[in-house]
């Protein structure tokens, strides 16, 4: 039986950590979607459609994994999607709580979906989209925690400003 996984977020840009978290549930599962969140309440600094190109364009070596958008309750989705599966990333204890909560949260109203966890390599337990952009923002430069073509475009939309 094929088990698809959704790995969702709201990837605000995409970052290395998101990259290895998302290879590595590839080399796990059949099919992998990495479900960007559509969020009208959330300020974010990249469009869907920016996040999920650059989504696409990090990834398109993994060819088992595959980018898409959603909006609503995960769980909805991730039935919708017929996927057993919900990918997260730790980073370290600090995500633990919120993540635990949320895991639980989905398993009380889908009891047939697992969240499964999936820990990042130390080299990336520092790495987050907010201080990346955060980083950029205040004119530093980051080139090794985004792929390049995220650093291109992190450029591009900090100059603008
Ligand atoms: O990258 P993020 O912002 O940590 O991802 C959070 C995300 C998208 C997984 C979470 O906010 C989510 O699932 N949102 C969809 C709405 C939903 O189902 N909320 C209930 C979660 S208990």
């Amino acid at each position: 039986m094929k088990v698809t996984a959704i790995y969702p977020g709201s990837f605000d840009p995409i970052t290395n950590g998101h990259i290895y978290i998302a290879e590595r549930a590839a080399a796990i599962f059949d099919e992998v979607i990495v479900s960007v969140l559509v969020n009208e309440r959330k300020i974010s600094a990249f469009s869907v459609q920016e996040r999920c190109e650059m989504a696409s364009e990090s990834l398109k070596h993994v060819k088992n994994i595959r980018v898409d958008s959603f909006n609503g309750l995960l769980i909805d989705y991730v039935r919708q999607k017929q996927a057993g599966v919900i990918i997260r990333g730790l980073r370290a204890m600090s995500d633990f709580e919120y993540e635990f909560q949320m895991a639980l949260m989905n398993r009380k109203l889908a009891p047939e979906i697992e969240t499964f966890f999936i820990v990042t390599d130390p080299k990336y337990s520092y790495v987050s989209s907010s201080s990346v952009r955060e980083i950029f923002h205040f004119g530093g430069t980051v080139k090794d925690v985004v792929p390049k073509n995220v650093f291109e475009k992190l450029r591009e939309r900090y100059r603008e400003k």
